[in-house]
């Protein structure tokens, strides 16, 4: 089964709404839109209006990087699946590795925003990954494990094949240590096969698993040529428009078609 490639770029907490239409209008004229992949930007909150009216009229989806699961109420600071929608969002992070460690997101509380964005119509990224000390203990795979059920728990298959998932080691994230082309087709092979165990062998080969962590131009292409690899989430990379779309230019690029950006 082929599965569409997504490319995303993940902001962070970079990018005033003047700056988030800045980066579209350049990105945008690059015309990337030959390529056989979903590309979509995450920007802060306070930029989702602004970036996805400067959208509208293109294929490249919006997403956010957080929700809260409540549908409104008195939660300061947060930000609902219907807010995010009202901006054009049709995605939305979920246990991104900064979530879990900065802010303490718990697995049942990914678990809880990304229920919360299925019955919302928002399709979620659930972000999965081990830190260095947990990878040097030998605990990848107990730690992905406990990611997965505990993200994914009570999610049926039919709700799964809206939901994607970024593989993400935490090492790798802003640090330029990216993980070898091996250790992320590995990992994710096992990620693939732990959801053909708990699905189904439909679901796995459905699934769309991206690598993150310190993704740029120079490695983009290697990883995506790996079989189980299906885009890249990317954070540093993604700020600047002309990065961005040479990320896309070389993933895409095994396609056979070689610059059309
Ligand atoms: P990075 O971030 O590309 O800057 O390593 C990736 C991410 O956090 O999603």
């Amino acid at each position: 089964m082929s599965r569409r490639p997504l490319i995303a770029g993940n902001w962070k907490m970079h990018k005033t709404p003047q700056e988030a239409q800045d980066f579209i209008e350049r990105f945008l004229s690059f015309s990337c839109d030959g390529f056989d992949c979903d590309v979509l930007v995450i920007p802060p909150f306070t930029s989702l209006d602004r970036a996805g009216k400067c959208l509208l009229e293109s294929s490249v989806f919006l997403g956010a990087q957080d929700m809260h699961p409540a549908a409104s109420g008195a939660y300061t600071g947060a930000i609902s699946a219907n807010m995010l929608k009202s901006c054009q969002c049709s995605f939305v992070l979920a246990g991104h590795s900064e979530r879990r460690h900065v802010f303490g997101d718990t697995n049942v509380v990914v678990n809880e925003k990304l229920q919360a964005a299925l019955s919302n119509d928002l399709r979620p990224i659930l972000c999965v990954g081990e830190t260095l000390e947990e990878r040097e203990a030998d605990r990848t795979e107990s730690v992905l494990e406990e990611q997965l059920a505990g993200g994914l728990k009570d999610v049926s298959e039919l709700d799964l094949a809206h939901v994607v998932i970024a593989y993400e080691p935490v090492w790798a994230i802003g640090t330029g240590k990216t993980a070898t082309t091996e250790q992320a087709q590995d990992t994710i092979a096992f990620i693939r096969a732990w959801i053909e165990t708990r699905y189904s062998e439909t679901a796995s080969e459905a699934m769309r698993i991206l690598y993150g962590g310190s993704v740029n131009p120079a490695n983009a292409k290697s990883l995506q040529a790996q079989p189980d690899i299906d885009g890249a989430l990317i954070g540093g990379a993604s700020l600047d428009p002309d990065s961005f779309a040479q990320i896309i230019a070389e993933a895409m690029s095994l396609q056979g078609d070689d610059d059309p950006c």
